[in-house]
């Protein structure tokens, strides 16, 4: 059988796990394990044995809902790959808008200090110093697994980014855009989530609390009270953009949002004068 045909059978199997995105992901993974281009995956390449047994082995992990990336090991973000595995959030497409903001913010300007706040793999605070060198970049975590993946991300391609490990903002004294995408999910409803989600991603990258804007709520009031940037910008999950917005009107700020692709309200901008 060659790779198209083996990606049939594989597609089945994932159909039969429930996945949604069945053929696609058969072709990547038979791509990946394979190690060869679309071109030659069109072009009918044979799979040796060591990896027919590799691609067993993914679809087996697979079937179990463990997300693609973490089997892959990697995550396409803003043009760059990212790796990703256990332990850390897998970069999703909205949150480049994230990037997009912060890059407005610092662009044309003469090196601003931008803060990532839970920075995960890297993907928001390590594409804005790839685009914008003449920034200063920080990013926070708390988790050590995460950070790991963050300082690989960053060697790969923004090695200046600072890296700290803190809770929020904590151990940074100044900065002029703060860009976060936090835990936002309320803790009660993450289990209804699916596996791959649910079972699969670190709760610290998900648990946002009660009403999902605990750790949301804690960092604005640390940017008005101490930080002071000129813009803090926030993502924010379905329905809560409006909440997010009035708590930092509370504390001060001008506030605006922004629409993903999809038309849902993602970014929360806060602007204090
Ligand atoms: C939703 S994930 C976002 C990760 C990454 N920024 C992205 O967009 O893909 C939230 C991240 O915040 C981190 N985090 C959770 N609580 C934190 C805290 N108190 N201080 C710093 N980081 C925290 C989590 O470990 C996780 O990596």
């Amino acid at each position: 059988m060659n790779a198209r045909e083996i990606a049939g059978a594989a597609a089945r199997r994932l159909e039969a796990a429930g996945l949604e995105d069945a053929r696609f992901e058969a072709e990547v993974l038979v791509r990946e394990a394979a190690g060869i281009s679309r071109a030659a995956y069109f072009a009918g390449a044979v799979l040796d044995g060591e990896a027919r047994a590799r691609l067993e082995h993914w679809l087996a992990r697979r079937e179990r809902r463990e997300p693609l990336a973490y089997i892959t090991g990697w995550r396409e973000f803003y043009g760059r790959r990212f790796a990703v595995g256990r332990g850390v959030l897998v970069p999703r497409p909205e949150t480049e808008l994230l990037v997009d903001v912060g890059l407005d913010a610092v662009r044309g300007g003469r090196g601003a200090v931008v803060l990532e706040v839970g920075t995960g793999s890297g993907a928001v605070a390590v594409s804005v110093a790839a685009e914008a060198p003449e920034a200063t970049v920080i990013a926070t975590e708390l988790s050590p697994e995460a950070l790991r993946f963050a300082a690989l991300n960053a060697a790969a391609h923004a090695p200046g980014v600072q890296l700290v490990r803190c809770d929020l903002a904590a151990a940074v004294r100044r900065a002029d855009v703060v860009l976060a995408n936090l835990p936002y999910v309320p803790s009660g409803e993450i289990d209804a989530l699916e596996p791959e989600v649910s079972a699969w991603e670190p709760r610290v990258a998900l648990d946002g609390g009660d009403d999902g804007l605990q750790l949301i709520r804690r960092l604005i009031r640390d940017c008005a009270e101490r930080l002071r940037p000129r813009l803090l910008a926030l993502e924010v999950g379905f329905g809560q953009a409006d909440a997010v917005a009035a708590a930092g009107r509370s504390l001060g700020a001008a506030a605006s949002t922004l629409p993903d692709l999809a038309g849902i309200d993602r970014v929360v901008c806060l602007r204090w004068a």
